[in-house]
């Protein structure tokens, strides 16, 4: 385990998510030692799991995890009564399930000095976000009517709080009376005809990720919009008080959302020795037409010498000069798989220059799994020795803050196919803006 906090975001897809930007410059700027990063997780269940090896301390869950992860955790505060969970602590060995979503409604309402009370307003979307939504605008005395595709998903819970419901076929009765839409939707794919609405409307807009359809007709008919980021920041402000006890100032969240949206040219895979880059690598070459840099191979080509040779003859310092060389080479690389060598993160220049122009993947398996693929295999000089696996442990000890540091984006090999796991890193990379 590391000798850190860490927190990651949950969700699929994930790489879009700009709760580390915020979390980690809030760590920064209270001098919290902590990192936050994001895990590609295909379940809630699988997350929980992932976040036990790591040894993460809390979490943030977004779509499509919030409503599993409510049945998935060991208790529920009450704010997550609403039956969705978006942040996770682990409290005496027991994963405590939060919703800081109700939160972040409020206040972003609260900040655009709207009072809903009385208002007709339309919730599109019945998952987690949704009821968090739903949640806020009835207790605050609003007339809510909730739209959604599956139909039984949106009457199951407007029972649960007496208002209506309405199937997206149906919308040209219930959107023209509306004072409020509160879109929580993870698409930008175009609900209600631009024609249904009016300047006077109120709309907020979940999806900060894109400029949504409904966000692009708000911004031309002048209606007044309330966005997700103001929804994700205020969230993340509770969700940041809950992890370490300290506030953060809505000016430090804001100042850190990064808002390049510039697509990286390379995907880099990191981990340790046996976590399956170049597996994994392999994979992906095999699924997009991406050409593999391996670094350990470029050295072995330059310098006509094995990975143990160089290590035997010259030292670990020189094997680490050379693959230094090789990553300052990677600024000048287009549409490729880096694949790096184990030790890639001791140099924290490296990643530096790796970030610049990659999406950095950490693979992540269990020591057990790591020993078992890497056991018969002598090439490795690090663990050649009589007690592999206490060497193993003990490097993956030291390392981990440093990988984790390093990673945009977490994705644990452990019980996936290399296919999937390749798969899940091109739509990553495809999600990034
Ligand atoms: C190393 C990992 C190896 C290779 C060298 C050092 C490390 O690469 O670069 O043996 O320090 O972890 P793989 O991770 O591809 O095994």
């Amino acid at each position: 385990m590391a000798d850190i906090d860490i927190y990651a975001i949950i969700g699929d897809p994930i790489s879009h998510s700009k709760s580390p930007d915020m979390h980690n410059a809030g760590f920064k700027e209270l001098g919290v030692d902590a990192v936050y990063t994001r895990l590609a997780a295909d379940s809630a269940k699988q997350a929980l799991k992932t976040a036990k090896l790591l040894g993460i301390n809390g979490l943030n869950i977004t779509s499509p995890f919030k409503e599993e992860m409510f049945f998935s955790v060991d208790e529920i505060h009450e704010s997550a009564e609403v039956g969705a969970v978006n942040t996770v602590i682990k409290r005496n060995g027991k994963w405590i399930g939060y919703n800081t979503d109700v939160y972040g409604i409020q206040k972003a309402l609260e900040a655009n000095n709207i009072d809903v009370s009385g208002m007709t307003a339309c919730v599109l979307g019945a998952g987690g976000a949704a009821k968090a939504a739903v949640h806020v605008l009835r207790t605050k005395g609003a007339d809510v009517t909730i739209v959604n595709r599956t139909i039984e998903k949106a009457e199951k819970l407007a029972l649960e709080y007496q208002c209506k419901f309405c199937s997206i076929d149906n919308l040209q009765g219930i959107i023209p009376n509306c004072d409020l839409i509160l879109s929580c939707i993870n698409t930008d794919m175009r609900i209600i005809p631009e024609d249904l609405l009016k300047k006077n409307m109120i709309i907020f807009e979940s999806n900060y990720a894109h400029k949504t359809a409904l966000l692009q007709s708000a911004e031309k008919l002048g209606c007044k919009i309330i966005t997700g980021e103001q929804w994700l920041i205020f969230q993340g402000i509770k969700a940041f008080e809950l992890f370490t006890g300290k506030s953060i100032s809505y000016k430090i969240f804001k100042k850190a959302i990064n808002p390049d949206k510039t697509k990286k040219r390379n995907i880099a895979l990191i981990g340790f020795m046996g976590s399956g880059k170049t597996t994994i690598a392999k994979e992906m070459k095999k699924l997009r037409e991406m050409n593999i840099f391996d670094v350990d191979n470029e050295i072995v080509k330059e310098t006509n010498k094995t990975i143990d040779e160089i290590f035997k003859t010259k030292g670990e310092s020189e094997f680490r000069r050379l693959e230094h060389k090789k990553i300052t080479q990677v600024k000048d690389l287009q549409h490729m798989i880096i694949d790096c060598g184990g030790g890639i993160v001791l140099d924290e220049c490296n990643i530096q220059l790796l970030k610049e122009n990659c999406l950095v993947f950490l693979l992540i398996a269990s020591p057990e799994t790591i020993i078992e693929r890497i056991k018969d295999d002598n090439s490795r000089p690090l663990v050649n020795c009589k007690d592999k696996k206490a060497r193993i442990q003990e490097i993956l000890t030291n390392r981990l803050k440093l990988y984790l540091r390093a990673a945009d984006v977490i994705i644990d090999t452990d019980e996936r196919t290399p296919e999937q796991i390749a798969k899940r890193i091109i739509y990553e990379n495809n999600k990034t803006c």
